[in-house]
């Protein structure tokens, strides 16, 4: 079947659902391909942190409704270490800013839900195979796929966006010799539970701990979420629920504080990854969120660049339909400057705070001495909690001033 669309989007995770989304708001057709069933998008366990300018980003683009009823605002974070568990306060030290606890789970499950009820059921092809982009240095790039019933389809476009995560077939489709990579594998992965149990904390605790790191984050007021650092060849079979809490309990001790247990909803292992590929564009071909670039959780970045790389590439793209390219030309140099200082933010709260296995008793020191300065001094305090709560994004919808190319 050849069809025709505006842009091509390749991947339904929260870069190309939202890409959708914002050309749809400047009445720009698309159409989103994604090899996973509608029901494993929306089950995904993933991030869980919004930062400011994601919600606002969010919010303008009329997407908020049940986030603004069921997300929980956090004006700051604990950190603990060598026994202590320090806060530090956002909205004092940043003039207000906060963060947004609300999953990626229900991002995702509000932009399929908006895009099915204003695009229709075509609107999203989910349960694809066999997914190719091609013809990327032309005006007329295509995308095939072939459907859930079996249909081979070939889409001409005008642009295609490559929102297919780390592992899609969107980055490899550019020509070798184009992109430059920069790639770090850190020696430790997480494990994360689900739990249906409220949380014992009411703000996000980063542990540093001689056994490993562990973080408990939260979904709602009565379902936890957790990490433990684990080794990067460590099965999820090893860790029977008991062996998890008594490891989370070990690992967040603190005198007169206890962490609660409860049933574990779901069990998985994510290694973690510095990622950087650029340019973010070749061609027609733009790519958005995790197929351009990958952080380690430690930050709660991932999500946050995917939403801010699309809020860039909307307009961009709506330009480059109108015949000016300036913005098209401009978005991977104006998205790797905030991709950049993710990426560093993140290596930097990831080796603060995870046990380097074969590290010396120095570099267990040099941590401490870091924790210690950045809960004590209120200038390293202020630069965590400016970086946690991320760069404000330029408003960029169809209102906008900037929209007079
Ligand atoms: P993805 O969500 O990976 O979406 C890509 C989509 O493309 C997927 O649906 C995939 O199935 C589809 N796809 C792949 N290949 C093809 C193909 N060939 N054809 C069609 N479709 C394809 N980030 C934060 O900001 N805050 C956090 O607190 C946070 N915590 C995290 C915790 C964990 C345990 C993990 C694993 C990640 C976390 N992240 C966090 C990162 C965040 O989840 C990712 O950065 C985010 O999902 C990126 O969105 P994306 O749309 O770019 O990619
Ligand atoms: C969550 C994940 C993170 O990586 C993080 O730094 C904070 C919270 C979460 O899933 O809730």
């Amino acid at each position: 079947m050849r069809t025709r669309t505006q842009v091509g989007i390749v991947g339904a995770g929260p870069a190309g659902l939202l890409l959708s989304h914002l050309l749809a708001l400047r009445g720009i057709d698309s159409v989103v391909v994604e090899i996973r069933s509608r029901e494993h998008c929306e089950a995904r366990q993933r991030a869980g942190v919004l930062e400011d300018g994601s919600v606002a980003l969010l919010r303008d683009a009329g997407l908020a409704s049940r986030l603004d009823q069921l997300g929980l605002q956090h004006g700051g974070i604990y950190l603990q270490f060598g026994g202590v568990r320090q806060h530090i306060d956002f909205r004092e030290l940043t003039g207000g800013r906060t963060v947004t606890v609300y999953a990626q789970t229900e991002v995702v499950k509000d932009l399929i839900a908006r895009r099915l009820a204003d695009g229709g059921a075509d609107a999203i092809a989910f349960s694809c195979t066999e997914t190719e982009v091609a013809d990327l240095d032309t005006a007329s790039p295509v995308l095939r796929y072939t459907d859930a019933d079996g249909n081979r389809h070939e889409v001409s476009c005008d642009a295609i966006a490559g929102c297919d995560g780390f592992h899609g077939i969107c980055r490899p489709a550019i020509p070798p010799g184009v992109l430059t990579t920069w790639e770090r594998d850190y020696p430790y992965s997480w494990l994360g539970i689900l739990a249906d149990v409220p949380p014992s904390t009411d703000e996000l605790i980063y542990a540093h701990h001689s056994e490993g790191f562990a973080l408990h984050s939260l979904r709602s007021p009565a379902v936890s979420r957790l990490y433990l650092q684990v080794d990067p060849d460590e099965v999820a079979e090893s860790w029977p629920d008991e062996r998890v809490w008594d490891e989370l309990s070990r690992r967040f001790e603190l005198p007169g504080w206890t962490l609660q247990r409860g049933p574990v909803l779901d069990k998985s292992i994510t290694p973690m990854r510095s990622f950087v590929s650029a340019p973010m564009r070749y061609g027609r071909l733009f790519l958005a969120g995790d197929a351009a670039h990958i952080v380690p959780p430690t930050g709660a970045k991932g999500l946050n660049l995917a939403l801010a790389d699309v809020a860039v590439l909307a307009p961009a793209l709506d330009a480059l339909l109108h015949g000016d390219e300036k913005l098209a030309d401009a978005y991977s140099a104006t998205c790797l400057d905030r991709v950049w200082r993710s990426t560093h933010f993140s290596w930097w709260m990831t080796t603060m705070l995870h046990r380097t296995p074969g590290a010396d008793e120095m570099a267990t020191q040099l941590q401490l001495s870091q924790l210690r300065y950045v809960t004590s001094s209120r200038a390293a305090a202020t630069s965590l909690a400016e970086n946690y709560t991320g760069w404000p994004l330029l408003p960029r919808l169809p209102s906008d001033a900037d929209h007079s190319y």
